[in-house]
């Protein structure tokens, strides 16, 4: 199956993906890596003829920068797009024309904490379990039905970053788990949750 990647930043969970490709344990390809940051280190993880970026201040409008990222994803023709580490919000357009392949990984348990800072939010709420989810991803920012979720617990002296670290570390194996429901034609919009179970998550 074909994969599309959209990243902004380090690119650890992409490569996640790409380790995993190349482990013969993801039966499927990237077919392009997209940014809105053109410095993104996740860039850089793949060949160049995979990478598309532009700066999102050099457009426009937002409709506009969106209409050629579009336009680039369309061009490689993906099965699933995954936003991953993507902080960028995707205009509806964007979301309309990809719906139903459209995945998002989060770093919270949603519903609770959709949007940014979500470590800091969780401590400052003072959880006691927090986490990461994969989701459909739909016009309402981080709203989109939850496939899979992955639980951590907060520790007594945590701060943002220890919270960060240890729950990218539940991601990855969350991300591949539901790729490989995506790439083996066992994901729809319409759930799957329960083929993940078993999977420990
Ligand atoms: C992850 O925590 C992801 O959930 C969040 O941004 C982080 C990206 O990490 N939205 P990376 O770029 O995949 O290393």
């Amino acid at each position: 199956c074909r994969i599309a990647v959209l990243v902004s930043g380090r690119g650890s969970n992409l490569q996640a993906i790409l380790d995993s490709i190349d482990a013969g344990s993801l039966p499927a390809r990237i077919v392009g890596v997209f940014s809105d940051k053109p410095g993104a280190t996740a860039l850089q993880r793949v060949a160049p003829a995979l990478r598309w970026s532009a700066d999102p201040k050099a457009f426009a409008s937002r409709e506009a920068f969106d209409a050629d990222l579009a336009d680039a994803v369309a061009a490689t023709d993906p099965d699933w797009v995954v936003c991953a580490g993507y902080l960028r919000i995707l205009g509806d357009a964007f979301v309309t024309r990809f719906r139903g392949r459209l995945l998002n990984i989060h770093p919270s348990l949603l519903p609770k904490y959709p949007g940014l800072r979500t470590h800091a939010r969780a401590l400052a709420d003072g959880e006691t379990v927090h986490g990461a989810s994969v989701h459909f991803v739909i016009p309402e920012l981080d709203a989109g039905s939850v496939i899979a979720q992955a639980r951590v617990p907060v520790e007594p002296g945590d701060g943002p970053d220890d919270l960060a670290a240890r729950v990218l570390q539940v991601e990855h194996p969350l991300l591949l788990a539901v790729l490989r429901l995506a790439a083996t034609g066992r994901l729809t919009e319409q759930g799957t949750t329960a083929a993940l179970d078993g999977h420990g998550l």
